[in-house]
């Protein structure tokens, strides 16, 4: 981890670790930005403390010598259970934005979605996949109200090379992030959504006593979209498609029914409606009722390797990760979202290794207990 250690003489051992010396590498704005939830943070906290609530019941006597962390998504290979969740404006952390965090997703091995927001283009996130053609690339799609605009960007999407098409649809408006409406946020100059200014010149504006993303999304995106918009999305799309934001089991069916191959059991980090559900404690009914038909994912609060193992035990097929990333790539670009990953590889292995797991399949329903707070 060389970007790490010699800038800092400090290697962080942990992700909250990054947590705290992410703030002396980002502006406030910036910082505000990443880390924020929606109005009282109830939901991003709740995120956090669900994996708490979890217990592990570890099963002894198992050799577990040799531990294979491989899975794969959607039929493409992973080294390990984890995908790195669509993240906007990824160059307020480093000049390199998506780009580096491609490069550190593709050489671990994992997988990565990119924003509709990005800071760095469809086109060049994609070019990552010459030097590493395994690379599992997913692109976000944000569905605009101009129909010809989202068009260009599935197809931009498909064209380069992206495996999936990833639609949110838990952001029909952009939920209320108290200090990004103080900091009046926007993007500072030089810097813009790259897939968008490149269409039409959208750009996210600057608004006195509002979030300029919020206006954005106000202006340009499609609130009145229904589940009758997916045939339309999956007309003009052969790629797979993976809906994310969902917390209901109803939902879920009518994704799976909609054709959905993967169902993403997120919250958006707490960053939309305050109050929702923590996703880990929706997952399991979620699991439940797809039944096999499509492959659920989590994401949420993931900080630890003993947290990808109890969604993993709660039935998901594999989890992403959303502001860690920003913290390390903040830190020291593509060397510190490397590092990220690697601590929790490591963390998931020795979490495996103590629970009598030698492979992902050994990990099962049984490993974990909901523990009330009266510790019933
Ligand atoms: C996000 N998230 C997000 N989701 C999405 O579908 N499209 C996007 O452009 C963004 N942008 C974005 C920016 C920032 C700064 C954050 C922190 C999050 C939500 C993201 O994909 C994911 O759901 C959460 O971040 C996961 O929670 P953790 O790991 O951050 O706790
Ligand atoms: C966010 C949007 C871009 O969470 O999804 O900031």
């Amino acid at each position: 981890m060389t970007g790490v250690s010699q800038d800092n003489h400090f290697l962080p051992i942990n992700l909250f670790e990054y947590e705290n010396l992410a703030s002396q590498h980002l502006s406030q704005m910036a910082l505000d930005y990443y880390n924020s939830g929606a109005w009282d943070e109830v939901t991003l906290r709740d995120n956090r403390a669900a994996f708490e609530r979890v217990k592990l019941l570890p099963r002894m006597l198992v050799d577990v010598s040799d531990r294979n962390l491989n899975t794969s998504i959607l039929g493409e290979p992973l080294q390990l259970p984890l995908l790195i969740a669509p993240m906007a404006f990824q160059c307020l952390a480093h000049p390199d934005g998506e780009v580096a965090t491609a490069i550190a997703a593709a050489s671990a091995g994992v997988g990565m979605v990119l924003s509709t927001l990005a800071t760095k283009s469809i086109e060049e996130v994609a070019t990552v996949q010459q030097n590493f053609p395994n690379a599992l690339q997913w692109f976000q799609l944000y569905i605009h109200k101009d129909r010809g605009l989202t068009r260009a960007l599935v197809e931009r999407a498909k064209t380069a090379g992206y495996k999936a098409l990833c639609l949110t649809v838990d952001a029909p408006i952009l939920g209320r992030r108290e200090r990004d409406r103080r900091n009046e946020f926007s993007l500072p100059p030089g810097l813009h959504a790259a897939n968008l200014a490149t269409i039409s010149r959208l750009d996210i504006p600057y608004e006195q006593g509002e979030s300029g993303l919020f206006t954005y999304f106000t202006q340009q995106l499609n609130p009145a979209l229904t589940w009758k918009d997916l045939a339309w999305l999956q007309s003009i799309c052969p790629l797979p498609l993976v809906i994310k934001g969902i917390l209901r089991k109803d939902d879920a069916v009518r994704a799976v029914e909609c054709g959905a191959k993967a169902i993403i059991v997120s919250n958006h980090g707490g960053r939309q409606l305050d109050g929702a559900i923590a996703s880990l404690d929706a997952l399991a009914e979620i699991v439940a009722v797809v039944d096999g038909r499509a492959e659920v994912l989590l994401d949420g609060g993931i900080r630890r390797g003993t947290d990808i193992l109890k969604a993993i035990a709660l039935g998901a097929k594999a989890v992403l990760i959303g502001r860690p990333v920003l913290w390390g790539l903040a830190l020291a670009g593509t060397a510190g979202v490397s590092h990220i990953i690697s601590l929790l590889e490591d963390e998931f292995s020795v979490a495996m290794a103590l629970s009598g797991c030698a492979k992902l399949q050994d990990i099962d329903s049984t490993l974990v207990k909901q523990v009330s707070v009266s510790g019933s």
